[in-house]
């Protein structure tokens, strides 16, 4: 039997941190055993923002290095960049001929974003969502691991893929979310009522797989909790229900067993002890980035195979698009 096609991607923007490890990345490895996984980075919907070119290059390179540090490996998934398959933005062209302004007015990341960037709403900010409808259906991906944020997104793709099996004939697998078992939430480590974001200002928020020993220590000493005193999972109380649960993800310990193990003990030593948790955790991948990220030669090889994987498949999709929607095929 064939495997099953996963497609999911990152935007160089910000630095990886510890919610994406959990939340995207070590499933993301999880998955390779089971089935074909295309893992883009999509620096084409990073510039929907301003970006400084100097940082946006050297930061798709230390995105790729983290992906391979993370456990993705190159002999069983495809890593690529958006920008190296220009099928991306050719089928995003035809996709935008079939997408309604109206359906792109109600996304809410949209609205979002257009409120950060006010003086910035361009173009591509407001197609964004057509993008990346053709990064999933040009791989005729069947599952698309996203985050919540992105739900509504990956429903617009859906759309997009049934409209036009419907206007032209079937082409386009219809991609369904993929809701990994333990979907946990790591919160903001200084607003713990919002979700921890690779690209927050403030980097107290989050722990940067990068982050040294002594910097993971302080910020979490400075993680917000509460007056109480007990560690104790409660949701009304955000700030030290989060540092919990990043503590019970790590340690495979129940948020039962934490409680006890901390019993006569308060936030100062339950801090200590999750810093050094993180830092141990973090460890290997830190080594095995180090070695990578300094092998230039050995991340351009993951690259342009990548590049030549994804195109493969890349291609075959777009042809199809084109002969249907009437354009002559170059000769
Ligand atoms: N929009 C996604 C995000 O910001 C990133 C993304 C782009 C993506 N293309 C994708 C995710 C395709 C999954 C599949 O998180």
């Amino acid at each position: 039997m064939e495997k099953k096609r996963i497609l999911s991607g990152i935007q160089p923007s910000g630095n990886l941190m510890i919610g994406n490890y959990i939340g995207a990345l070590k499933s993301w490895v999880k998955m390779q055993e089971e089935y074909d996984c295309y893992y883009v980075l999509v620096d084409m919907h990073a510039i929907t923002v301003r970006q400084d070119p100097k940082i946006l290059r050297r930061r798709c390179y230390d995105f790729i290095a983290l992906y391979i540090a993370s456990g993705i490996d190159p002999e069983k998934s495809a890593i690529f960049i958006q920008s190296h398959v220009s099928a991306h933005a050719e089928l995003a062209w035809v996709l935008n001929c079939i997408t309604y302004t109206g359906e792109l007015n109600r996304m809410t990341q949209f609205k979002e974003k257009s409120v950060k960037n006010i003086k910035n709403i361009n173009a591509g900010l407001y197609t964004y969502p057509v993008l990346m409808a053709a990064d999933i259906l040009l791989y005729q991906a069947h599952f698309v691991p996203v985050g919540h944020d992105q739900k509504q997104h990956l429903e617009l793709a859906r759309d997009l893929a049934q409209r036009f099996n419907s206007l032209y004939s079937d082409t386009f697998t219809v991609p369904k979310p993929y809701i990994p078992k333990v979907g946990a939430r790591i919160m903001s480590l200084q607003e713990p009522e919002k979700k921890m974001s690779k690209s927050d200002e403030n980097i107290n928020n989050y722990i940067a797989l990068l982050d040294e020993p002594d910097i993971i220590r302080a910020k979490i000493r400075r993680a917000v909790t509460d007056s109480n005193t007990s560690i104790e999972y409660d949701n009304n109380r955000p700030g030290i229900s989060n540092l919990i649960t990043i503590y019970s993800i790590i340690t495979e310990k129940s948020f039962d067993e934490i409680k006890d193990d901390f019993k006569n003990k308060g936030y100062k030593e339950f801090k200590d002890d999750l810093a050094e948790v993180i830092i141990e955790y973090l460890k290997p991948l830190q080594n095995n980035y180090k070695r990578i990220r300094n092998d230039k030669q050995y991340l351009e090889d993951v690259l342009k195979n990548g590049k030549e994987q994804a195109f493969r498949s890349a291609r075959k999709t777009l042809s199809k698009v084109y002969r249907k929607v009437g354009f002559i095929q170059p000769t």
